[in-house]
């Protein structure tokens, strides 16, 4: 059994904002595997690469590193730098979910993946945690919010959606990803057959906080693990 708790689930599920407050509440390490993805994109279009034929000896020059930030959280550097706001913007977006379909992409980051996770237990959020990167994790959550619900929560987020971006023009380009991500031949986005399905449509962030916290405080108590750091 791996010491990680997996949070899946599709694009502006809300995933990031809940699994790093969870993890702040439980007080162990967060990890969001989507900048792994956005930074592959990013270092991609910087060197001026063909994002859709990426190769190996390209991936192995790239740095990935987490580390512990001044707030406790682990924030991801890449090439010794923070990229910051440059992994959040519509472009590096598309990028990433484009890079996410290779083989290739995902065999390099699924062993970048589980070198991050030890001893102690950590919450990684994403696609495909529970499903491939650790299908023995001991707590599996798969969020879902309604279409119209992600949408405004996509709207209400900075930097990801051009400036004067209507609640149809976001709800479509959630929409594309989503086909993109659950369609694609390798690791599609899918709940593993024992995850725990949360619908958070309508619930608030606290709310949401406070439910999924439970559950996995609930899952760790029944398979005996600690919460150690
Ligand atoms: O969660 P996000 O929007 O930052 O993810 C960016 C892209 O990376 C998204 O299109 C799906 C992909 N992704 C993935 O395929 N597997 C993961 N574990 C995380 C993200």
């Amino acid at each position: 059994m791996s010491y990680c708790i997996a949070i899946d689930g599709p694009a502006a599920s809300g995933k990031s904002t809940i699994a790093r407050r969870v993890a702040e509440k439980l007080n162990i390490a967060y990890i969001n595997t989507g900048s792994l993805y956005r930074a592959v994109a990013l270092a991609a279009n910087r060197a001026g690469r063909d994002l859709a034929s990426l190769d190996r000896g390209f991936l192995d020059t790239l740095k990935l590193e987490y580390v512990k930030s001044g707030s406790g959280s682990y924030e991801l550097k890449l090439n010794g730098e923070f990229p910051g706001a440059a992994l959040r913007t519509a472009e590096v977006a598309a990028g990433a979910s484009c890079v996410a379909t290779q083989p290739v992409v995902r065999d390099y980051l699924l062993g970048v993946q589980r070198g991050f996770a030890g001893g102690q237990l950590v919450v990684m959020e994403g696609r495909d945690i529970g499903t491939v990167i650790f299908p023995d994790a001991v707590v599996k959550i798969f969020l879902t919010a309604s279409p119209e619900e992600r949408a405004r929560r996509r709207l209400a987020q900075d930097g990801e959606m051009p400036d004067g971006a209507t609640l149809a023009e976001v709800a479509r380009e959630i929409a594309a990803r989503d086909k993109q991500d659950s369609e694609r031949a390798v690791a599609p986005l899918k709940p593993a057959p024992d995850a725990i399905l949360v619908d958070t449509t309508g619930f608030s962030l606290d709310q949401a906080v406070e439910t999924i916290t439970g559950l996995i405080a609930r899952k760790l108590q029944e398979s005996g693990t600690c919460i150690t750091k």
